[in-house]
């Protein structure tokens, strides 16, 4: 490809299929009927969430991303010479973010050009990272896809002219159910050609204090990020959420290898949420569930692995051994 403009060099496909979408509306009224209280994480992640995220990220006790950065920087030229020639490199989730930039700059270095596939459901951010990563490597080509991933699954499919590298960094495959993350996995496998690779981050099953405190961290950051679903009712549906009388609670459930973390209510009390044109009432310690983040063994990767159809090529452990880099193949 000849370096053109930033203009010439990206593509945006909206893949935004669904007229209807689920809102955000709908979701915390179907979450906040629920017994218990739940609702998705996803919602997580405005504006200002993304922000906090971005925080936990750099604290102490918040160890994968500094796991997987370091796992990314040694394995890096190993990852691209697994390709003899230029690939697509496509993000589930769209990196502006330092991880992704290790990986291009290792596939630019050896095949002097490379084109990235972000799959986002935010056109705005899918746009202004496009642009930063253009105006940066002149050799890169951006498709970007629009939408939820499962209707991005048949634009990935259609992306067969050349090898593909599919990312999903971050441990993000822990937010699913056991059973969930093997159907999503498998899906993901059927957009994949034979010499495809898939990379994921998977968080490893470990000391319950060193789980507690990355979960909870002391200056109470990720605490912030989790009430702050409530902020953001009260922004967008007019709700009247005290976030002073919810305790943000994180507990390991070793049995089930999840950190689940809630928000519990400090007394018995009503909320109301005008644009819902619904009360809700608490009991004291009512708990409103908001996360749950699933850790692996080895062996549970492996099963998990093979039940999508997939094999591990390459397995790497940061030094701590408390996150993991999977390459894998197709295994049919
Ligand atoms: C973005 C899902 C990988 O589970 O570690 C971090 C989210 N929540 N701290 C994780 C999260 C609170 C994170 N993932």
């Amino acid at each position: 490809m000849q370096p053109g403009t930033t203009q010439q060099r990206f593509t945006l496909i909206d893949a935004q299929v669904d007229s209807h979408p689920a809102t955000f509306a709908q979701e915390v009224k179907t979450g906040l009927t629920s017994s218990p209280k739940s609702l998705p994480c996803r919602y997580l992640y405005d504006k200002e969430g993304s922000k906090l995220f971005e925080e936990i990220c750099q604290l102490p006790e918040y160890y994968p991303t500094r796991a997987e950065t370091q796992i990314l920087r040694d394995r890096a030229a190993e990852i691209a010479s697994q390709f003899s020639e230029a690939i697509a490199l496509v993000e589930l989730g769209s990196g502006s973010a330092v991880k992704t930039r290790i990986l291009m700059e290792a596939l630019l270095r050896r095949h002097g050009k490379l084109r990235y596939v972000p799959v986002d459901v935010s056109r705005t951010i899918l746009e202004e990272s496009s642009r930063i990563l253009l105006q940066d490597y002149p050799s890169l080509e951006i498709i970007a896809i629009a939408g939820e991933y499962h209707h991005g699954f048949p634009h990935l499919k259609a992306q067969s002219d050349r090898r593909k590298l599919i990312l999903w960094l971050g441990g993000t495959l822990g937010n699913m159910e056991r059973p969930e993350a093997v159907r999503f996995l498998r899906v993901l496998r059927d957009t994949m050609s034979p010499g495809d690779l898939l990379l994921i981050g998977v968080d490893l099953r470990k000391d319950r204090t060193v789980l507690e405190k990355a979960y909870d961290d002391s200056q109470g950051v990720t605490s912030r990020f989790n009430r702050n679903i409530l902020a953001r009712i009260n922004r967008e549906l007019n709700g009247n959420f005290d976030l002073d009388t919810f305790r943000y609670s994180v507990i390991y459930n070793e049995k089930a290898g999840r950190v689940e973390m809630c928000l519990v209510s400090e007394q018995a009390q009503q909320v109301s949420i005008e644009k819902l044109g619904m009360t809700v009432s608490f009991e004291a310690e009512e708990a409103i569930y908001t996360e749950n983040s699933y850790k692996y063994s080895l062996p549970e990767i492996q099963a998990l692995v093979s039940d999508a159809g997939l094999r591990v090529a390459h397995q790497w452990l940061d030094d701590g051994s408390r996150f993991s880099s999977n390459l894998l193949a197709p295994s049919s």
